[in-house]
């Protein structure tokens, strides 16, 4: 019988069962106190200074563009190797995302290229923590500062990563981060940004509750006060019950990056014999938060590889093809191959492994066995 190899399986248990149950035994099952332990928290375990709790990352790139004041008319530069909703957050704020193309070894926004994208309509950069590997924020900060442009990051990847000692949130005006099924705190799906922008937050918040000046956690305390409505908002608050499952999961954060670190030490080890697998690059001066295990299929069909590995019963996923190329922003947009040759090639060749704190050693192992004998190497 073959071994089945999972992409990933999610380590809640009975902390994150207990406090759920707490929370179904008071009263407040939407945003509450829970949620707003878990924004103190948020803030401090990466040093900023103010956390606003979301029910997604895309929420968070989409309200945290409107509260730096970019709208109709504005361009993003961003990167075409991301998910979608990179982009889609910018075209939801009314911008237009203007991709440049990313770094061949680890696949971020090549910070070098982004200085010939700005034109007089740019107003930001969202540059993309890839995988977990932060981009050159400093190199970033200085374009940005030169040109009075905001910075978005997109930290759904990340966020235990620091490079040249600057962590999520740090040079950016804000950086967003998605608690979806698979990432390295979840609660399903849920979001937060970050910032140390106490006006930004506080702007974010309100847009994140129909732009309302009261929420229900608000006649819970207070009872009922009439509300006013000064702006246009959202609903993209999160819930308690979804809290209470993020709150224990802060003290695995650190042992859990050691053992995902462990066994991207491993896979890289056990790749290293495999000429047609290359992992991907990270930087010296980094800490990675290792999300995902991408590797790069060179001189062998990536699909046909897919495909073996599916029969051999080991699940992995792409992330990502190279979004420019997708129906949507060809069309919109313009785009065509050829544009972003990197991200182009990158969107052809990787596959992500499996990959999560728990994964066994063996899974390891088997995964690169299989992709020795596909590879013929
Ligand atoms: C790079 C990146 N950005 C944004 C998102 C969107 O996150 P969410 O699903 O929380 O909106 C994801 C989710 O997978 C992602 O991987």
């Amino acid at each position: 019988m073959t071994t089945k190899v999972p992409f990933y399986v999610h380590d809640l248990g009975e902390r994150e069962i207990a406090q759920v149950r707490e929370v179904l035994k008071g009263r407040i099952l939407t945003t509450g106190e829970y949620v707003h332990q878990f924004e103190r928290e948020f803030a401090q375990c990466l040093g900023r200074r103010h956390a606003v709790a979301l029910n997604s990352c895309t929420g968070g790139i989409h309200l945290s563009l409107l509260a730096l004041g970019v709208g109709p008319g504005d361009e993003v530069i961003t990167t075409p190797l991301t998910f979608i909703a990179s982009s889609t957050a910018i075209i939801e704020a009314g911008a237009k995302p203007v991709f440049v193309d990313v770094e061949p070894d680890t696949g971020n926004l090549d910070a070098n290229r982004v200085k010939a994208a700005i034109t007089k309509r740019t107003k930001a950069i969202l540059p993309v923590h890839l995988f977990g590997l932060m981009c050159d924020m400093r190199a970033l900060r200085a374009i940005a500062d030169a040109h009075g442009l905001r910075i978005v990051e997109d930290s759904a990847h990340c966020i235990e990563g620091r490079r040249d000692g600057v962590g999520p949130a740090e040079f950016g005006d804000t950086a967003c981060f998605s608690f979806f099924a698979t990432k390295n705190m979840t609660c399903g799906e849920g979001g937060a940004i970050a910032t140390d922008n106490e006006r930004v937050a506080a702007d974010i918040l309100a847009l994140s509750n129909h732009g309302m000046t009261k929420t229900s956690n608000d006649r819970f305390r207070e009872g009922y006060k009439h509300w006013d409505m000064p702006e246009f908002g959202w609903k993209y608050n999160l819930s308690n019950i979804q809290a209470a499952m993020l709150l224990p999961q802060f003290e695995r954060l650190e042992p859990n990056l050691r053992k995902r670190e462990a066994l991207a030490q491993r896979y890289a080890e056990r790749l290293k014999g495999v000429p047609s697998v290359q992992v991907m690059a990270t930087r010296e001066e980094a800490i990675h938060a290792r999300h995902l295990f991408p590797v790069r299929i060179v001189a062998k069909d990536r699909d046909a590889v897919l495909e073996q590995l599916k029969a051999a019963g080991i699940e992995t996923v792409v992330n990502y093809r190279a979004i420019h190329l997708l129906s949507y922003f060809r069309k919109t947009l313009g785009y065509k191959p050829g544009d972003f040759p990197i991200a182009e090639k990158l969107g052809d060749q990787l596959i992500s492994l499996p990959f999560y704190p728990n994964m066994p050693m063996a899974h390891v192992d088997r995964v690169c066995d299989v992709l020795q004998e596909i590879t013929g190497h």
